[in-house]
């Protein structure tokens, strides 16, 4: 696996790939790898004959008073793992290589970044977008690959590269969970076990609906009423939100008649959790 930690490097790296007419996959990750990840990776290499996976805790899609500075790192174990998946090209760049003289050029999806996760984290997205763009143009994927759990995210991204003409193909891949459900998240290593237990109910709270919507149930209002009954039951969980949405456009559905999203986020302790589940005729 060639480490690159400059962008001179990986572009070379990336264009001898492509050289060689090999389709090259990127995996954009922030590190603190774990099953989900290692599931992209394994699906970029079944998709392509060389994969570069990038690492790199992204500033610009903080909030002031979000967990930059106690988010997971774990660089030597990461790349360990990497190394073993049989991985290409690792770039892992810091702070200063990205963003040598701060930021003040953005590439922003309008309204898209204000839904779900972007109202509740205000220039989350915007981050993502200008992240995402300079992997692009470091890396020059054929394809890219982004985990379904993150899927406000995955439409954002969907939408920048239909609107800037982006030459890459989203691939979007399945939640994994543990194995009693939880959907696997860097961010659950903050839950103390008691947490831990608790953040169930966002999983809890999907399988109610997917039951009600099985079950003949297609109005929004009711499916959320439902699943709002399961987050009563868990009182220390603080609901975010959970909407029924159009999951290209993020829009709310009132009743359901093709494939629909249904997305959840809710704070267990400090530790904002999200997950969510799609529903289809
Ligand atoms: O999903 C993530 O881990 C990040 O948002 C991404 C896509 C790597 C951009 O920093």
């Amino acid at each position: 696996m060639k480490l690159c930690s400059t962008i001179p490097e990986v572009r070379a790296a990336c264009r001898a790939v492509r050289a060689n007419r090999k389709r090259l996959a990127l995996v954009p990750t922030m590190g603190a790898l774990h099953e989900g990840h290692l599931s992209l990776v394994r699906a970029a290499k079944a998709q392509c004959e060389a994969v570069a996976v990038s690492i790199f805790v992204n500033p610009t899609q903080f909030g002031p008073t979000e967990d930059l500075s106690k988010y997971p790192r774990q660089f030597d174990r990461d790349r360990q793992l990497l190394e073993k998946e049989g991985v290409d090209i690792l770039f892992a760049p810091s702070v200063d290589e990205i963003y040598p003289n701060g930021q003040v050029t953005w590439v922003l999806v309008e309204g898209l970044s204000e839904k779900l996760d972007g109202r509740s984290r205000p220039g989350h997205f915007r981050g993502v977008t200008t992240i995402v763009s300079k992997l692009f143009h470091i890396h020059e994927p054929d394809a890219a690959f982004f985990g379904q759990k993150d899927a406000a995210q995955l439409a954002v991204i969907r939408r920048m590269v239909e609107d800037l003409s982006f030459p890459v193909e989203i691939v979007a891949c399945p939640i994994v969970r543990e194995s009693d459900g939880l959907a696997m998240s860097s961010r659950n290593a903050y839950l103390n076990p008691e947490e831990r237990g608790r953040a169930l109910v966002l999983q809890r709270s999907l399988q109610q609906v997917q039951h009600e919507f099985q079950a003949g149930e297609r109005t929004s209002a009711q499916l959320i009423s439902a699943a709002k009954k399961v987050f009563a039951r868990e009182p220390q969980v603080v609901l975010d939100y959970f909407e029924i949405v159009d999951p290209e456009t993020l829009d709310p559905v009132e009743r359901i008649s093709q494939k629909t999203l249904v997305a959840v986020a809710a704070y267990v302790g400090s530790t904002r959790l999200i997950d969510n589940t799609v529903l289809d005729r």
